[in-house]
């Protein structure tokens, strides 16, 4: 297939393109380059830099399949510049959109968020339930949804609400939950905790790109919002299981700048066949390896907010 990847050399594209190469795709991946650039030179691989607004200056003549991961990607860097995010994550998509539907692109896999729920109480969270959105980055992915659906009757459309993501990229995620608390335990040999008591779902990365991989192949019967975290567990609890791996101590702070609380429920992507095969565990052993290794190292590009903070300033 041929596959045009926006935001492919982010934390999960980094990860997921050598996984399409290797399935005998040829890859377009345009980025804006914001956090440097780790995918590796491969024939299939086309690998531009260009900001997703100028998405229709691309020259191609056809498509099978787009993989929509560009997006200002957590709750403080959407709140960085607002009316960056907006047009970053939705008006961009709404020229994405017009210009997949020019190409007759058949499909379209978006990378949302499960963060669109909020704060749940529910014991489950199904793509049933409310959207009660909290956070501007949540609002965001809530109307870039709305946008992509509003092309379903031309492009076969999977919306995908990952749970945070944990696990190795080269281009390293130091800001999200697992990644962060293991990589202080490992550096600091200190974890700590802000709050504590939310509860969040995880996925592993290699999982959620072998959902993208799964939704490329799937019948088009099966077109919708799919949740996708696998483990629900309080920051605590992360917290605890990393000490019982690494020798650490944790330290609980009251802030609470972050309340986003929900337990998700991914019984619907499991029912249509996806088995995910890894957890917490295999991140937190796989970031161990690495930093022993001395592969993955203390860089600024790899604490996405300060790091766009930066890059703003500049701009
Ligand atoms: N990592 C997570 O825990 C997580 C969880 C849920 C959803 N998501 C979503 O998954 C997607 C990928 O996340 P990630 O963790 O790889 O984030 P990331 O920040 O590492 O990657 C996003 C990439 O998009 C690029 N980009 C941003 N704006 C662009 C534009 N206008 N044009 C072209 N490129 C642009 C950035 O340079 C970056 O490389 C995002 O949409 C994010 O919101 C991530």
């Amino acid at each position: 297939m041929k596959i045009l990847v926006t935001g492919g050399c982010g934390y999960v594209g980094s990860v997921l393109i050598p996984k399409l190469l290797s399935d005998g795709h040829s890859i377009i991946s345009v980025d804006t380059k914001w956090f440097g650039d780790y995918l590796p030179k491969h024939k299939n691989l086309k690998n531009i830099k260009l900001d997703i607004s100028n998405i229709s200056n691309l020259k191609i003549d056809k498509l099978d399949c787009c993989i929509h991961l560009a997006s200002i990607a957590n709750d403080p860097m959407a709140e960085l510049d607002k009316s960056l995010s907006w047009e970053t994550s939705a008006l961009n998509t709404y020229n994405l959109m017009e210009f997949l539907k020019k190409l007759k692109t058949k499909r379209i896999i978006y990378a949302s968020s499960g963060s669109v729920y909020g704060i749940s109480k529910k014991s489950k969270v199904t793509e049933n339930t409310p959207l009660k959105p909290i956070s501007l980055y949540n609002k965001v992915k809530m109307v870039t949804e709305r946008v992509i659906l509003s092309y379903s009757r031309s492009i076969e459309t999977f919306i995908v609400r990952p749970a945070t993501v944990c696990g190795y990229s080269p281009r390293m995620r130091l800001d999200v939950t697992v990644n962060a608390l293991t990589f202080s335990a490992l550096q600091n040999k200190e974890i700590k905790v802000f709050g504590g008591k939310q509860v969040r779902p995880n996925i592993h990365i290699d999982d959620l790109c072998d959902i993208y991989r799964f939704f490329l192949k799937t019948n088009k019967k099966n077109t919708g919002i799919y949740n996708a975290g696998f483990e629900n567990k309080s920051i605590l609890d992360i917290a605890k299981f990393i000490k019982n791996i690494i020798p650490s101590k944790i330290n609980i702070f009251k802030d609470l700048s972050d309340p986003r609380s929900y337990r998700l429920d991914s019984t619907k992507i499991i029912k249509i066949g996806f088995k995910p095969r890894k957890t917490i565990r295999h991140a937190i052993d796989e970031i161990s390896e690495k930093y022993s290794n001395r592969i993955l190292k203390q860089q600024d590009n790899f604490h996405s907010l300060k790091w766009l903070k930066k890059i703003i300033k500049k701009n």
